[in-house]
């Protein structure tokens, strides 16, 4: 990434401490873009008239309490034929990914399973946040969402007609323990028996991840991730689980994406549980990091063979200008959003990036808990949707004199229906620095897709062009990685099927299968079947 192969700034800052979203008389479509990753999941689709719907979701005063906003102008959705695919000259060679290498789609446990309160399981502050009037787009919930609990045979059927060898899902711990304490319940535990007994008998890879946001709410009511008695109940529930499962499991990972579960729900209160403020966000940043350490402690000492790991959210940050002030600024922002929760649990401590030095006392560091953090993963989850572009400035977000003025990628890609930049590279320099930056440690690629609203055509048909370019731009990326010595062990598609896409509720459909969300029915995208051509194949054209 050097800022020299990127063009000048895209658009305008514009300080505003009023404003939600600023227009310019003439143009026609412009997106507010907080300087935030991911904000652009709610405010990525603003047409002339959109402003008050940035209020109704409560986003125009998160953009205030950033004191900047972005003005990007929003790129119309990409039709194919609008342009000519890039990644797929007709006649080139077939890429081949390295043997056994692992082919797999991915899922969570809340945007999927829906049974919100079969068999005993717990309210999470998911059910409570998407009950919660305004929370979500069109009052959606995930009440029902896939109904996955009760039709998974149908799931693993998906992933066999892709020809699959992996599936990435989510465990729900108010399903294992209701109120995040105590015994575990045998019924919760019995469904993902069940799923991954279905899933080995598939031939497939059970690849569970402990935590995918559904906190139970009972100890959200205790302070939630701010309550350092966390880590130590989040590690009884990682012990419960690994054991349960530990017979048929081999492969796991803790967290998913802790600087967005964080960042949304902690410091910008646009997800579950809604809690606001660098205040919030400093102590839960480091709970976090405890409860991995300690969870992974724990995993270890009840599966000493399971081969453990986390998944991040990353997203490589480039400099808006060629100056050495923007470097250092995105070099900040790297450090803080994409190895914060890595660094800490591979002994690093926390990256040094605040101006006047850790915050400790904000973070509730304690003396000794570096060593507790510690969690020597077999493997990083790769989480991977976009690069972003950051500059210098006065404070920022997290206090570190940047701030990302191009969450979303820049302006050189086409945009994806929730205004994200295609852009494969990114993928590419993302391993490549992670396999630098630690020496070779295994690399997973477990989310990476796109959202378009494509659905079935007269005979049923999906006709989804733009993400099969889409998978191949980054699949073609992660060979060339794979080839310069990136050590990825395997490629997860975001996702399985269309589901729940929390604040956005059911308006962004990321599915290899579409689902009817009347009727539960699920019916594999073009894409599904061009991704089975490749997991078969072990390759593809490029
Ligand atoms: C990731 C989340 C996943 C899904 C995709 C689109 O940040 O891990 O649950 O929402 O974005």
């Amino acid at each position: 990434m050097n800022a020299g192969q990127y063009p000048p700034r895209v658009f305008s800052l514009v300080e505003s401490s009023q404003n939600v979203v600023e227009r310019t008389p003439g143009r026609p479509t412009e997106a507010a873009v907080c300087p935030f990753s991911n904000e652009a999941r709610l405010l990525g689709r603003l047409g002339p008239g959109d402003a008050n719907e940035v209020e109704a979701h409560g986003a125009g005063e998160l953009l205030r309490s950033f004191g900047v906003l972005g003005r990007i102008h929003a790129h119309e959705d990409t039709r194919p034929g609008d342009r000519e695919s890039r990644y797929a000259p007709p006649g080139m060679a077939r890429l081949r990914f390295p043997e056994g290498f692992h082919w797999g789609a991915a899922t969570a446990s809340y945007q999927i399973e829906g049974a919100w309160k079969q068999d005993g399981k717990g309210e999470s502050i998911w059910d409570r946040f998407s009950h919660t009037a305004g929370r979500v787009r069109n009052g959606d919930t995930g009440d029902v969402a896939c109904d996955s609990y009760n039709r998974f045979p149908e799931d693993v059927a998906l992933l066999e007609e892709m020809n699959l060898t992996s599936y990435r899902f989510s465990i729900t711990w108010p399903r294992i323990q209701p109120t995040g304490r105590g015994a575990a319940n045998a019924k919760g535990l019995d469904y993902y028996r069940r799923l991954v007994d279905a899933l080995l008998a598939a031939g497939i890879r059970p690849f569970p991840t402990l935590y995918h946001w559904d906190l139970p709410q009972s100890l959200e009511d205790e302070g939630g991730w701010t309550s350092r008695d966390l880590a130590g109940r989040f590690a009884d529930y990682a012990e419960i689980t690994t054991r349960a499962l530990g017979d048929r499991v081999s492969d796991w990972m803790i967290f998913n994406e802790p600087s967005i579960f964080l960042a949304m729900g902690y410091l910008a209160g646009i997800h579950a549980p809604g809690r606001r403020g660098l205040d919030t966000w400093l102590p839960a940043s480091h709970i976090v990091n405890l409860a991995q350490g300690q969870a992974f402690q724990a995993m270890r000492a009840s599966a000493s063979d399971a081969r453990i790991g986390t998944a991040l959210a990353l997203a490589p940050c480039q400099p808006m200008h060629d100056t050495d002030a923007d470097r250092d600024a995105a070099e900040r922002w790297h450090q803080l959003t994409n190895t914060w929760w890595l660094d800490p649990a591979l002994g690093r401590g926390y990256p040094a990036v605040h101006p006047d030095g850790l915050p400790e006392r904000a973070m509730g560091v304690r003396a000794g808990d570096l060593a507790l953090c510690e969690a020597p993963l077999d493997f990083v989850g790769v989480n991977l949707y976009m690069r972003c572009g950051v500059e210098a400035c006065d404070g920022g977000p997290f206090d570190i004199d940047a701030v990302a003025t191009a969450p979303m990628g820049l302006d050189q890609g086409p945009r994806t229906h929730c205004n994200w930049e295609v852009w494969p590279d990114a993928l590419y320099d993302m391993l490549m620095r992670l396999t630098q930056d630690y020496d070779g440690l295994e690399l997973e690629v477990t989310e990476n897709g796109c959202a378009y609203p494509d659905g079935p055509d007269d005979n049923g048909v999906i006709h989804d062009d733009r993400r099969i370019e889409f998978f191949q731009g980054y699949l073609e990326a992660a060979a060339r990685a794979i080839d310069e010595g990136a050590p990825v062990k395997g490629y997860h598609a975001w996702s399985l099927l269309d589901n729940f896409e929390w604040a956005e509720g059911y308006g962004e459909r990321f599915g290899l299968a579409w689902v009817d969300f009347e009727s539960g029915e699920r019916t594999l995208k073009e894409s599904g079947h061009f991704f089975a051509e490749v997991a078969s194949a072990n390759g593809l054209e490029a």
